[in-house]
């Protein structure tokens, strides 16, 4: 579109009307498709979110979308990418002057509320990735009544919060365009201060309380910070410890 600026990502971009999920058709099509190949869908039948949940994506009405990467980087630098992509979309939507968060390392929230969530899914041997494909959906021109009882107090949209509708087309672009900005001087440099100084600064969790699940265990820390690595730093019971990943929600009372 006359919004893109980019070299390689989104320069060969798969259009969908309908699709079970654009992460999932990505991942099919990996194999043969260029670097940086962008997968969009109007509607995902099935769309998931982290830890096998499902992410609602009705048609027209958000941006649906997977970025299929194919980096010469460790997979264990891969969970930097997820922090990359949340900074990519904090600088697009940040011209709309919300109250807009980062949410380490996978959110964004506005006015406490979350409009967008990032998928990272890799293949991978040992130290070679053969692709990654970055899922991102952002809830764009969603109604408030079109959000279920469970979603009405966890979950907003641009349109909710700005009042009107927003062009998705252009919105896309921007993120496009930021995303290789930083993703290029990633691979360069391996040089991610950026997007950690944007994630650092408007961070959602940073000196608030979180509580922390984890397969084995359930607890409450404060965060600290996010170190030069990405993880998470937080104060446990006196000592400091990191997180890679894992779920983390703002602990309110
Ligand atoms: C999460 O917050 O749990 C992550 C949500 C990721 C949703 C996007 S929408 C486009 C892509 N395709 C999917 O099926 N999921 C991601």
């Amino acid at each position: 579109s006359q919004y893109l600026h980019t070299q390689f990502v989104g320069r060969n971009i798969l259009h969908f009307k309908k699709i079970e999920s654009t992460n999932k058709y990505a991942k099919t099509i990996a194999n043969e498709s260029v670097d940086g190949t962008v997968v969009i869908a109007e509607e995902q039948t099935a769309g998931r979110g982290r830890l096998g949940r499902q992410w609602v994506s009705p048609q027209g009405k958000g941006i649906w979308m997977s970025i299929l990467l194919k980096p010469d980087i460790l997979p264990t630098d891969a969970h930097k990418l997820t922090l990359l992509t949340a900074s990519s979309v904090f600088n697009a939507l940040k011209e709309y002057k919300l109250d807009i968060k980062i949410k380490w390392p996978n959110d964004i929230l506005i006015n406490n509320k979350k409009v967008c969530g990032i998928l990272t899914e890799m293949s991978a041997e040992l130290n070679k990735i053969n692709f990654l494909v970055i899922g991102i959906g952002i809830n764009v021109n969603i109604e408030k009544s079109e959000f279920g009882d469970d979603l009405k107090d966890k979950a907003t949209s641009l349109k909710i919060e700005i009042g009107n509708d927003i062009n998705r087309k252009k919105l896309t672009a921007e993120i496009l365009n930021n995303f290789e900005s930083l993703y290029l001087q990633f691979l360069k440099n391996n040089d991610i201060s950026k997007a950690l100084e944007i994630a650092r600064n408007n961070s959602a969790l940073i000196n608030n309380y979180v509580e922390i699940t984890t397969p084995q265990t359930n607890y409450v820390a404060k965060v600290i910070g996010i170190a030069d690595d990405c993880t998470l730093i937080i104060e446990n019971n006196g000592k400091i410890e990191r997180l890679i990943s894992g779920e983390v929600s703002l602990h309110t009372n």
